[in-house]
């Protein structure tokens, strides 16, 4: 299909902008109306005969398997493991009966994850790919192909491909966790209402797009910023890294905040900024005792957190974001968006090419 910028300056402003869109399609195929059950299509997968998950992608689609491994764990009570597909397959894992091999792609063609798919062939119980290329090599030799609805992504950075692989993973799970009993119905249909409610929360967060194009005007200047999060907001600080560093040249690194202490506190000065993604969660109090060590040696901490997490901690910050407030296992497509943004208004202001960044391609059908 041909795509066109449809307005937007560039294509990665307009994936940013069709997230609430994709993901609402990608929600209506997996939870059709009037039911909170996940429906699979095919023959689907039954969790219940499956006693590990091993997850194997490269790039973002490997953030998201990051992601996916703290929802399948705490939802669905499933052992999981996680791989760069690069890693995985020179390293020849034992595969154990009844695991269930997911690979992650955007473009399906990703030499690398095409060949840790291979090696699970007649290792595996079940090879499942979670896709946005139906047509596509990974997608053709996995046992269940599940598209995620994003359409066609153009620019470079993957932004949409990414948080609807995170809205499939996490239906994934909650078949999962339906499968193995180990959510109650209350639990799994507050799941699905808060999932049919995300598409205009997006929208929420795409509105604070003048903050955040202003918080980017500042971390233009910097030379290296580090991204804190805890929890399900580690992964996510790893690919707000990733899209920044790959898109403005901004040498960008993410640390579980737990980790600050044991290492890179000793970066922390006046020059670097500190991006923290921090929702008012049950981690918050930790994520906040370690951004207060950040300002203890003066280092800049920007926020992002919801009016909750802001009305407490917001003292001595240096910029702050403000997110909706969404259920905690939404968390991590939420705060993508801000992500995503802070990554796109540096570079636009740095002047970089942000749809086709130096060196990199959309798709790597080479190892
Ligand atoms: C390249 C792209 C990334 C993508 C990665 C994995 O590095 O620039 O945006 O995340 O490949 O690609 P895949 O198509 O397998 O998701």
């Amino acid at each position: 299909a041909r795509v066109d910028k449809g307005g937007f300056k560039h294509f990665m402003a307009k994936e940013i902008a069709e997230q609430p869109t994709v993901i609402a399609e990608a929600i209506r195929s997996y939870l059709p109306t009037g039911s909170d059950k996940v429906q699979l299509p095919g023959e689907g997968v039954d969790f219940a005969s499956v006693d590990r998950l091993t997850m194997v992608a490269c790039g973002t689609a490997y953030y998201a398997c990051l992601t996916a491994k703290y929802w399948f764990e705490q939802l669905a009570r499933l052992p999981v493991e996680v791989d760069i597909a690069s890693e995985f397959r020179y390293r020849e894992p034992p595969i154990p009966a009844r695991t269930l091999a997911l690979f992650v792609s955007q473009s399906g063609e990703t030499a690398d994850t095409l060949a840790a798919l291979r090696y699970c062939r007649d290792k595996a119980e079940r090879i499942v790919s979670v896709v946005n290329v139906p047509e596509s090599s990974i997608a053709r030799e996995s046992d269940l192909m599940l598209p995620i609805h994003a359409g066609v992504e153009v620019g470079v950075a993957s932004t949409k491909a990414f948080t609807c692989q995170l809205s499939v993973l996490l239906m994934l799970a909650l078949k999962a966790a339906c499968d193995r009993g180990t959510l109650t119905s209350d639990q799994i249909a507050d799941h699905a209402a808060a999932l049919r409610g995300l598409p205009s929360t997006l929208n929420a967060a795409l509105d604070q797009n003048d903050t955040i194009r202003s918080a980017a005007q500042k971390l233009s200047e910097a030379r290296d910023v580090l991204f804190l999060g805890r929890g399900l907001m580690f992964p996510l600080a790893l690919e707000g890294a990733l899209k920044l560093k790959e898109i403005s040249y901004i040498h960008a690194e993410a640390y579980a905040s737990g980790e600050l202490k044991h290492g890179p506190i000793a970066l922390i000065d006046q020059q670097m900024p500190v991006v923290v993604m921090a929702p008012r969660d049950a981690l918050f109090d930790k994520t906040v005792s370690n951004m207060q060590e950040v300002m203890a040696r003066k280092g800049k901490v920007m926020l992002i957190s919801d009016s909750k997490g802001l009305a407490e901690a917001r003292d001595g910050v240096w910029s702050t974001i403000q997110m909706p407030h969404v259920h905690p296992s939404l968390t991590p497509i939420l705060y993508a968006v801000p992500a995503q943004l802070l990554a796109y208004h540096t570079a636009v202001a740095k002047g970089t090419d942000v749809d086709q960044p130096r060196n990199l391609a959309k798709s790597v059908t080479v190892e």
